[in-house]
């Protein structure tokens, strides 16, 4: 009975974890570690945060493929910017931070 207790313990604390883990990804820090090489510099023709010439016709095409070719890539754009541990929330999140200003 009691190792029982214990192992819906452990389960309950390990639903909690994702459940906050899930939550709220933090865009910014997502973005500085793994999205702001090149899109802070434009290089490989990166569209740089904040240009809104550089986003508008990219906008246009909608939110939905934004995040699809941030996490699956798009011609010079590496899938999840390179880091594959990267869940879709959270890149999901860098894409929302990233086009934040121009939107
Ligand atoms: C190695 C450089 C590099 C990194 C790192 C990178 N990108 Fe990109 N990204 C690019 C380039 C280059 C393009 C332009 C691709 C094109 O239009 O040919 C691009 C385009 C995009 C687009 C527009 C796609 C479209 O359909 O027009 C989004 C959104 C985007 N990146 C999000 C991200 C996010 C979010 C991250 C971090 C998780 C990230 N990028 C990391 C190089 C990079």
């Amino acid at each position: 009975m009691k190792k029982l207790t214990v192992a819906l313990l452990a389960g309950a604390a390990t639903l909690t974890f994702a459940a906050t883990a899930q939550a709220e990804p933090d865009g910014e820090a997502i973005y500085n570690q793994a999205c702001m090489a090149c899109h802070m510099t434009g290089a490989a023709g990166a569209p740089i945060k904040g240009d809104a010439d550089a986003w508008a016709p990219r906008l246009e095409k909608g939110m939905d493929v934004m995040y699809k070719h941030s996490i699956e890539g798009f011609q010079a754009m590496p899938a999840r910017g390179g880091h594959m541990n990267l869940s879709d929330e959270e890149v999901k999140a860098a894409v929302d931070f990233m086009l934040e200003p121009v939107l």
